[in-house]
């Protein structure tokens, strides 16, 4: 099938990666020229497991190619994907100037039928805007086309994007057509070999999952925050509560994790986003708003507990951040942790050595003059001279460091892990000071 996907970030790159994997002919297009220009000469612009190799090969292939040209994506497909951000407004609602820029860029130049399927994650409603924005062109042309609007968000996680694509938990459709039902089940035929993933249901139905089912998540993350915060009250460990109600079935071990908050270009502008759609229907979504507020309490914790161990003289330390990125295995810094930890001590004064494996110049761009910040490229380079050390995102290289390296590299044997991945007597018993995340 000929397959054209508008924005080529996260989304929009692996879901060309993988569609052309499986010998559909995609053209990836993006109104960043820069982005589009670098694509052809093979540079991957984000990191993400497996892309890089993949694109490649089938670029090689001819299987896919770039273009920041919007009317030679619409000549190109018979199912045109919309994949660009929707990044939150300042109401907190989703911004959708890009998504229907490019229904408006599409109703401008179409000449034959086509299936355009929004992808992007956007509010109940927003496939009739699109619908919309093409007719008004096509109006405005004097074309009658024939042309379907149809939903299909994107469940993948960074980090584990390609797997998520080539081997998804479902693929849903919104539709109300049969035609774009049974082109979108044809695209898809490859990727639903094993067992029938298709869920097929109305576009409103279609939207509204994917806002559910990131607020399910958050919601499970932030309950076990609060709960942590509860644990560190009352003396008990979080780390056997995790166990202790992850063994149960019905709420499971996944998504249990204590920690310093969610962070992702997902969860916090879709909860957010959610909440908004939710008021502007008259419903007031106390439970979303209070997943938000207690995230946003979290994303804090790091920073309150080096205030409480060193109070006043905060300002006068170096604080050394191990994981930047929101997430491992990806450079996504976008709503991060980090981000709230880095500027909180910069505020304070304090001065800060970040690394991270991926997301090192992702972070020297955001705090770019900044003095104060500055970021080593070997984690114990980090942690010279530190008076705290950091553990802020879980990469796989953290989990065994060499204490007795690190605690005569450090000014200060202080650890705040944030993501209770130390077992606090093995570090104790080195001699730092160890906090965690609702652990005694
Ligand atoms: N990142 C994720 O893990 C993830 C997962 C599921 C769903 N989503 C959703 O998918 C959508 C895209 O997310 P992302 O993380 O890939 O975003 P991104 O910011 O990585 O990429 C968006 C791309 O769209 C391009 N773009 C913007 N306006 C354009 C236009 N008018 N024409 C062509 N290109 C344009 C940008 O230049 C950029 O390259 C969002 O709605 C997001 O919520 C993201």
């Amino acid at each position: 099938m000929r397959v054209s996907i508008i924005g080529s970030g996260y989304v929009g790159l692996v879901s060309g990666a993988g569609l052309s994997e499986v010998g559909h002919h995609v053209l990836c297009m993006d109104i960043n020229e820069e982005r589009v220009e670098g694509l052809r000469n093979g540079f991957i612009p984000i990191f993400e497991p497996g892309l890089e190799t993949m694109l490649r090969e089938n670029a090689a292939q001819g299987r896919v190619r770039f273009s920041s040209s919007l009317a030679e994506a619409v000549a190109h497909a018979n199912v045109l994907f919309i994949a660009v951000g929707t990044p939150p407004g300042e109401d907190g609602s989703a911004d959708l100037s890009h998504v229907l820029s490019v229904a408006s860029g599409i109703g401008k130049c179409l000449e034959k039928p086509l299936l355009v399927v929004v992808k992007s994650t956007v509010p109940v409603g927003t496939c009739e805007k699109v619908q919309k924005a093409i007719e008004a062109e096509l109006e405005q042309r004097g074309k009658d086309l024939s042309f379907h609007v149809a939903s299909n968000p994107e469940f993948l996680k960074e980090g584990a994007a390609i797997a998520d694509f080539m081997k998804p938990d479902r693929i849903v459709i919104g539709t109300e057509s049969e035609d774009a039902e049974h082109l979108l089940r044809e695209l898809y035929t490859p990727f639903n070999r094993n067992h029938e993933k298709l869920l097929c249901m109305d576009i409103r139905s279609s939207e509204l999952t994917k806002y559910a089912a990131n607020a399910m998540l958050a919601t499970k993350i932030s309950l076990m925050n609060e709960i942590s915060n509860v644990a560190d009250r009352v003396g008990a460990d979080i780390e056997h509560v995790r166990i202790g109600i992850g063994s149960d079935p019905r709420i499971g071990y996944s998504f249990i994790y204590p920690g310093v908050g969610y962070g992702g270009s997902c969860f916090p502008k879709d909860v957010q986003a959610l909440e908004h759609t939710a008021t502007q229907h008259g419903y007031t979504a106390e439970l979303l708003q209070a997943v938000e507020a207690v995230n946003n309490r979290q994303k804090r914790k790091p920073f309150e507990l080096l205030q409480q161990h060193f109070g006043d003289n905060l300002p006068n330390c170096r604080i050394a951040v191990w994981g930047l990125a929101f997430k491992p295995n990806t450079d996504d810094m976008r709503a991060a942790p980090a981000v709230t930890l880095v500027q909180e001590l910069l505020e304070q004064g304090a001065s800060v050595v970040g690394h991270d494996p991926e997301a090192g110049e992702v972070a020297a761009e955001l705090f770019a003059g900044h003095d104060g910040f500055e970021v080593a490229d070997d984690p114990y380079l980090a942690a010279d001279g530190a008076d705290a050390l950091v553990l802020v995102t879980e990469w796989r290289m953290y989990w065994a460091p060499d204490f007795e390296r690190l605690q005569s590299a450090m000014k200060q044997a202080v650890i705040v892990d944030g993501r209770n991945i130390w077992a606090p007597h093995v570090v104790r018993r080195r001699g730092f000071a160890y906090y965690a995340i609702g652990r005694p």
